[in-house]
């Protein structure tokens, strides 16, 4: 039997659709867009895509969409400097600072100096602490939170399932085993100390792969009829001496086990900038509410 494949794209435009309501409502009660600074340091090929897009998203929904591009020999105080400055920009509801930064700049520094109600990435401790207490008002790390998203598509019980988060980095790995806690999974994080890591998997009702290794998580790792969401996307150098963007999952053989899947592109991929936007509109009306 073939898996369900849980198409990412689609979802993350029916969340895309929902923020621009969301948006259209906000211009209406408060006169004013929601506004995302986007900070990008340096010019590695990925980010300023990356950078680029998340951009040209938030003004597709409505809001005030903004990318700052600093060079990457820039002094970590000017970018102190100009993250307070947008700290202090009441227009501004939603901050990001593209990672990786540059050697040389205390990304740790950088990235707890962001006001926490504007810290969109959900990467500030208040945040991650928040989630990790199981307090309600964090802003949710969004790759983690659109993962779930595709788990309510899946139509997933949590409740009581086992869930297996492989990669334990403080992006994806640490809060989505969270979130799962916090659906009341019993959750395992499993990393590359694991011992048995493919019979750790073989336990997941629901397993989320989130390592950055290409193709690891093989077929005869997964538990038929489990529902299966790849956060990879590793480019794989193929005999022609193209690339093709593939997952940490090896794709073809998890379909034949596996009840869902997410594909790689088209998965976890589109989800993550939905669900950015989705947190710059809440962290405007949070923001709103308080004034
Ligand atoms: N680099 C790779 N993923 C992310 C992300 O989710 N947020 C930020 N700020 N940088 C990233």
């Amino acid at each position: 039997m073939s898996a369900r494949i849980l198409d990412g794209k689609a979802l993350a435009e029916t969340v895309r659709a929902e923020v621009r309501r969301g948006v259209d409502a906000f211009r209406t009660r408060y006169g004013r867009v929601p506004g995302l600074d986007v900070v990008l340091v340096g010019e590695d090929p990925g980010s300023v895509v990356y950078t680029r897009n998340k951009e040209k998203a938030s003004n597709e929904v409505g809001m005030r969409g903004k990318l700052h591009v600093l060079p990457v020999s820039v002094s970590e105080e000017t970018l102190v400097a100009r993250l307070r400055e947008l700290n202090a920009d009441p227009a501004i509801d939603g901050i990001l600072v593209q990672l990786p930064l540059p050697k040389g700049i205390d990304a740790v520094r950088v990235l707890d100096l962001i006001e926490p109600s504007k810290d969109v990435d959900g990467f500030h401790p208040m945040n991650a602490g928040f989630l990790a207490l199981g307090r309600p008002g964090a802003l949710v790390a969004c790759t983690p939170a659109g993962c779930m998203r595709l788990l309510s598509l899946a139509d997933a019980k949590l409740e009581g399932a086992n869930a297996v988060v492989v990669g334990r980095s403080n992006i994806v790995g640490k809060p989505m085993a969270q979130l799962l806690l916090a659906a009341n999974a019993t959750v395992t994080v499993a990393h590359s100390k694991t011992r048995d890591l493919p019979g750790v998997c073989r336990q997941a009702d629901v397993l989320v792969a989130a390592v950055g290794r290409a193709q690891m998580v093989r077929g005869d790792w997964i538990k038929p009829g489990a529902v299966v969401i790849d956060v990879g996307m590793n480019r794989l150098a193929l005999p022609d001496g193209k690339t093709r963007l593939v997952g940490d999952v090896a794709f073809d053989e998890a379909r034949e086990v596996a009840g869902s899947i997410t594909p790689v592109p088209g998965g976890v991929g589109p989800m993550t900038i939905a669900m950015l936007l989705a947190n710059t509109l809440e962290a405007a009306t949070r923001r709103q509410a308080r004034h």
